[in-house]
């Protein structure tokens, strides 16, 4: 006997689906290490109109932060630099701290971990490569749901990007980050740009991989 085969319903095309625009460039102010003067003492407000976001990395007054937030009408997200302790009794105001985690702006999904290499137990933002490394799988933990990363935000760079003597050396663990959750950008501060070696280098861009690692020492305007 042969078989009958039910005819599938042709179903009606639906209505076109509009296509889905372009996100928007986001602007973004980087500051780490020093404070400028440029806008501290100079401040031209048309220099910094539409900034939508601004980052800082660490080693900055917390008083320079609530600065950035009272000129420029953006919000300010922060991690600690290993001389920042002094945020635990005077915060900066207005700003939010993203060390050790994962927040988003924008669609833009951004995580931060502040502190440099070093093992003083004076200082709890100091730490060793075994210590950092513990961070960074806490991080990557809190990421799973969605690995990939638009911005790293940190005070100590990756190692072999850009980084010096043994203090200013960068942590192996953050090429984890690099590899498993492809940062479009890595920003940090902790080392003087003239510190890096060689006239490219010098300018304190170092891309590896997809990850454009920037040093933000001073300020820097980026788009993204
Ligand atoms: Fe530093």
């Amino acid at each position: 006997m042969q078989m009958m085969w039910k005819q599938r319903p042709v179903w009606p095309p639906g209505p076109p689906i509009p296509p889905i625009p372009p996100r928007k460039p986001v602007r973004i102010l980087a500051v780490s290490d020093e404070e400028s003067k440029f806008i501290w003492e100079h401040f031209d407000p048309e220099l910094f109109r539409g900034v939508d976001l601004i980052l800082s990395c660490g080693d900055l007054k917390a008083s320079y932060l609530s600065y950035l937030v009272t000129m420029i009408p953006a919000p300010l997200l922060y991690v600690y630099g290993n001389h920042d302790g002094a945020y635990d009794r005077n915060p900066p105001l207005g700003c939010q701290c993203i060390d050790g985690a994962v927040t988003e702006f924008q669609g833009i999904r951004i995580a931060g971990l502040g502190g440099c290499m070093g093992d003083d137990p004076a200082n709890p933002y100091q730490f060793t490569e075994e210590k950092m490394e513990k961070r960074v799988r806490k991080l990557q933990s809190d990421l799973r749901r969605s690995r990939k990363l638009d911005i790293l935000v940190t005070h100590a760079p990756a190692a072999g990007v850009g980084d010096t003597s043994a203090f200013h050396q960068g942590f192996r663990c953050f090429h984890q980050l690099y590899r498993d959750n492809v940062p479009t950008l890595h920003l940090f501060g902790h080392l003087h740009r003239q510190n890096h070696h060689g006239p490219e280098a010098r300018q304190g861009v170092f891309q590896v991989g997809a990850t454009r690692a920037v040093n933000c020492t001073g300020y820097r305007l980026i788009e993204l």
